[in-house]
């Protein structure tokens, strides 16, 4: 159907044979303490994921990512861990978890975990024990060394949050690695009690029905075990920030960051259809080797490469989506996102006026789309900042305008007090008063943000050329990046104008428009031989009376 005249670019053809429950489906990624209140404390918590499971499964995501929601002293906002096998009482119990667990599952929605596997927090048993001293038999379980001769740190490796990447500890009288707060200490991963300890608590949570994590830093698990000076950035040039001054080739991204990435994936290999995917924050290039040799390390890495576009524009989008479908391993699945909890939101980013292109971009490539929790509603960053709250995200101490609390904001639910998101005053500000911005107002609204995400859900969920299809760019006119996805049980076509000018792609067989993002109500079903699109717009077609 539909073939453009000139076929051009990337292309990756093959489709999966039996598509595993994550290549199908489209992963949310939910800030727990911002999702749902249940218990009227002002944070949200696990019995509200649980009750919202029917909206998730109204929504019609197939996964849910989890940011941390264990024990956590909060110097990083769970990313500090003070124990891997419970729950923050702020968030609940562990038959509060089992719970929301079974209410996700019998809606036939999966929950993906955040494991931490690089640091916990100071206040872990195991660090407590560790800066005791070289006697007691964890000690070995963080990364001490022993001044340089004129009283420095053992070496120059920064942390990712700012300053050095460690910590002079009295005792032990030595320094701890810390490659992010100081209240984060690095685990040794050349122990092997570390990796046995790390594995256990993937089964503690595999064997109560988690099905997979997505691993914080997984590339940070090699370091050098020399622990040589990284080298200086030859492109680092004043007006860069300083933290870009040294490569990071010798703290992290050593090559025993695959094995360890192996060791994590052997147990998730124990159980059956679990999935792993990795945050590595890496170039392209060397992002997807997390596939593995042999795919047996993440079934997906985190792509943050339309996170970290320079322009918005179809050359730039059409160039990174090409190129990256070029680096990807044979077999290996791609994963695409637009945000998460460390990244401004995709309205805030873009613009209103882009935001609904973006999801139909993220939703459409081949690949699973990693969603993050508000987006659907088109939330924006909230303006509040550093100074007006008693809460410090860590990289915001030094740079306010890395400032992450801004995008992990309350879900709105409805325009009642609080967004509907807690009777008491919630733990962070709401990222905006507008009532438009509840699921309240949008739910059965035709034209809002919300309405629009879940006709496109919907159709990514019928038609298999959307979810699994293969993938190829198709030529197109200036601001318009086209492509095709072909599947055994239909083709469609995505035309996205992401110029703010009106523009024409002609089709040379009879289509019809199964969305725009002109509103859900603008597809009319006729069969054309050309698309206009208008200003960011962006439309899927199909064969007529197909898929
Ligand atoms: C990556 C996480 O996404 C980020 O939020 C966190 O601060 C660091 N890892 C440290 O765990």
């Amino acid at each position: 159907m539909c073939d453009t005249p000139e076929v051009e670019g990337a292309e990756s053809s093959w489709v999966p044979e039996w598509p595993a429950w994550w290549q199908r489906g489209v992963v949310y990624q939910i800030y727990p303490r911002s999702f749902f209140d249940a218990s009227g404390d002002g944070i949200g918590d696990l019995a509200g994921i649980g009750e919202k499971a029917d909206y998730l499964a109204w929504l019609g995501i197939d996964a849910v990512w989890l940011s941390p929601i264990y024990p956590t002293p909060d110097v990083d906002l769970g990313y500090d861990i003070a124990d891997y096998l419970d729950v923050d009482p702020r968030f609940g119990t562990l038959e509060e978890f089992d719970a929301m667990l079974a209410a996700l599952h019998e809606r036939d929605i999966r929950a993906i975990l955040d494991l931490v596997p690089n640091h916990t927090s100071d206040q872990h048993p195991w660090f407590i024990e560790s800066r005791s001293g070289p006697g007691s038999p964890r000690h070995d379980w963080y990364v001490w060394r022993e001044s340089r001769p004129d009283g420095s740190p053992p070496n120059n490796w920064e942390s990712h949050f700012g300053g050095s990447a460690w910590t002079y500890a009295q005792p032990p009288g030595r320094w701890y690695l810390h490659s992010f707060a100081p209240g984060q200490p690095d685990l040794n991963w050349e122990n092997p009690e570390v990796r046995e300890a790390l594995q256990d608590v993937m089964r503690f949570w595999l064997d109560r029905g988690v099905d997979g994590f997505r691993v914080d830093v997984l590339w940070l698990l090699g370091k050098d075990p020399g622990f040589a000076d990284n080298p200086p950035n030859p492109d680092w040039h004043e007006g860069l920030p300083p933290r870009f001054r040294l490569l990071r080739t010798n703290s992290e991204g050593w090559p025993t960051s695959h094995e360890r990435a192996r060791l994590l994936r052997s147990v998730i290999d124990e159980y059956p259809e679990r999935l792993m995917i990795g945050e590595v924050v890496l170039p392209p290039d060397r992002a997807v080797t997390y596939h593995g040799e042999h795919l047996d390390e993440a079934h997906m890495p985190h792509n943050f490469v339309l996170t970290e576009l320079q322009e918005w524009s179809a050359d730039a989008i059409r160039s990174a989506v090409e190129a990256y479908e070029r680096l990807l391993p044979p077999g290996a699945w791609p994963n695409w996102l637009l945000g998460d909890h460390d990244f401004p939101r995709i309205a805030s980013r873009l613009g209103p006026e882009r935001m609904r292109l973006a999801h139909m971009l993220l939703l459409t490539l081949r690949g699973t789309p990693t969603w993050y929790y508000g987006d659907e509603l088109g939330l924006p960053d909230a303006s509040f900042r550093p100074g007006l709250l008693t809460l410090v995200d860590p990289p915001a101490a030094a740079t306010p305008e890395r400032d992450r609390l801004i995008i992990r904001t309350p879900m709105q639910w409805s325009p009642g007090p609080h967004a509907g998101f807690s009777e008491a005053e919630p733990w962070l500000p709401l990222a905006s008063d507008d009532p438009t911005f509840t699921v309240e107002r949008q739910r059965d609204d035709p034209d809002s943000t919300l309405t629009f995400v879940r006709f496109l859900l919907d159709l990514r969920g019928q038609t298999p050329a959307l979810s699994v299809g293969t993938f190829r760019s198709l030529s197109a006119p200036p601001d318009v990046f086209s492509f095709q996805r072909d599947h055994p049980d239909g083709t469609v076509q995505v035309h996205l104008n992401f110029g703010d000018e009106p523009r024409e792609v002609v089709v040379s067989q009879a289509s019809r428009i199964l969305l725009s993002t002109a509103g859900p109500t603008a597809p009319n079903g006729q069969e054309m031989d050309r698309v206009a699109l208008g200003p960011y717009e962006g439309v899927i077609i199909g064969e007529p009376g197909r898929p």
